[in-house]
């Protein structure tokens, strides 16, 4: 029988970015990413919820030792893109949009990696207190 729980761990990171697509003009580029447009970057506080899914470990009483979960983040997200020009600094966003949702994206497939299987993992990401999106849906 399962019997799944989910914990969370929050972090936060500031990052800079510039929303823009290559492929379109200026204007419409203005037109559809507005002030995430300005050619000389802007700032954000980003709220990251990792959230974790897995049974109780009989032995721990845990789903996973939170401690291990924060320094994970911390080492593999935090640490690549805090206090960074995402677009300019991080070779993750180098051709890809940093819009939250590829944002999301990315550090859902970072931690995937570093997670054991047995885990469920989504990710919630707060660009503004207004606008978040989750991955996977
Ligand atoms: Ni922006």
């Amino acid at each position: 029988m399962e019997n799944k729980i989910a914990v969370y761990r929050k972090e936060h990171f500031n990052a800079a970015h510039r929303l823009h697509n290559t492929d379109l003009s200026d204007v419409e580029n203005a037109s559809l990413f507005g002030k995430c447009n300005y050619p000389n970057y802007h700032g954000h506080n980003y709220e990251l919820i990792v959230k974790v899914i897995g049974e109780v470990d009989p032995k721990t009483g845990f789903v996973i030792d939170l401690k291990l979960l924060s320094d994970l983040i911390k080492e593999h997200v935090i640490e690549k893109f805090d206090h960074k020009n995402l677009n300019l600094d991080t070779i993750e966003f180098k051709n890809l949009n940093p819009t939250a949702e590829n944002i999301a994206i990315v550090i859902y497939n970072i931690l995937r990696t570093k997670l054991d299987k047995k885990y469920d993992l989504k990710i919630v990401l707060y660009e503004t207190e207004r606008n978040y999106v989750e991955y996977p849906a």
